[in-house]
């Protein structure tokens, strides 16, 4: 398996060198029942600097639990999980958010905090710097993510869904992290609102140098940004690889993902894109 991955690198994901790695990785729950389930046995997966990795899976497959122990929330009961070259246990709280950026599924941005005050917060809870300067680095983000200078003030409830997803993209990047992690970050928005948000997501990709790490179930949000997907089946991944490599893997989860109607439709549309160059790679 890592041999296909290894051997099919494209020219994003190049000769880079990993970023994150996880090796042998278990991740166990107790049940209610006194029991446990095995969410990931023995799972193996890099990150390489520069690129978006995918992750895909079944509903329950251990995606966001996948997440959550790149960014340190969960503990590995076997296995390692590398970050930057060091073990994720010692990203302490500070340090995380100057290390990895975090849009969570549901968004999360705090009701009673304004815009500017959601974006400020985690430069705030650090204590880095004056609180003037927080503000100013806020405003620069809320302009990088599409915003405007108006928006600072308004409230959370104020705001629409694409709006929300801007604002949590800027509070992830306002430590200026190295690697951004986005789970199912086009979720719940209109088509228009996902693709404006995915060309956004593109460019910051490219302007900033970030390795990205995204989970999604949507084919057209896929297939825009991914240089790689890795696959989550039977407890581990079982294919990382470009996406031409990931639909020649057999295996019951890629055909049905993949190649069923909704997928065939986005592969079209993917095609047509690049045949007309608008890809541009
Ligand atoms: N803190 C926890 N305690 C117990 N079980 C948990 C905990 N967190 C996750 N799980 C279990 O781990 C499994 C994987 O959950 P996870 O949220 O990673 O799935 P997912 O692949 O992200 O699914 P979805 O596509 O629905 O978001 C599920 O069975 C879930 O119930
Ligand atoms: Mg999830």
């Amino acid at each position: 398996m890592q041999k296909a991955a290894d051997a099919s690198q494209n020219s994003a994901a190049g000769a880079a060198e990993p970023i994150i790695e996880v090796r042998g990785l278990w991740s166990v729950f107790p049940t209610a029942g006194g029991g446990q389930v095995v969410v990931h046995k023995d799972l193996d997966l890099t990150v390489r600097r520069g690129e978006v990795l995918t992750l895909v899976g079944g509903s329950g497959t251990g995606k966001t639990v996948l997440l959550r122990q790149m960014l340190g929330l969960n503990r590995p009961a076997r296995g390692q999980v590398t970050v930057l070259g060091r073990p994720v246990a010692e990203l302490t709280d500070a340090g995380a958010a100057a290390r990895v950026g975090m849009l969570f599924q549901q968004g999360a941005l705090f009701s009673a905090f304004s815009v500017l005050d959601n974006i400020a917060l985690p430069l705030r809870e650090t204590r880095a710097v004056p609180d003037a300067l927080a503000r100013e680095a806020a405003l620069l983000k809320l302009q990088m993510v599409g915003l405007k200078p108006g928006d600072a003030h308004k409230m959370p409830a104020e705001l629409s869904g694409g709006m929300i997803k801007r604002v949590a993209l800027a509070r992830a990047l306002i430590m200026d992290p190295p690697l951004l992690m986005l789970d199912e970050p086009t979720a719940g928005l209109d088509p228009d609102s996902s693709d404006a948000f995915v060309a956004l997501l593109r460019s910051l990709h490219r302007e900033l140098g970030l390795t990205v790490v995204m989970v999604t179930h949507d084919l057209d949000t896929l297939f825009e940004l991914s240089d790689r997907v890795a696959v989550l089946a039977e407890q581990r991944v079982i294919v990382c690889a470009p996406v031409p490599e990931v639909l020649a893997f057999d295996h019951p989860f890629i055909r049905h993902f993949f190649l069923g109607e909704r997928g065939q439709r986005a592969m079209e549309l993917l095609r047509t894109r690049h045949r007309d160059g608008e890809k541009g790679q």
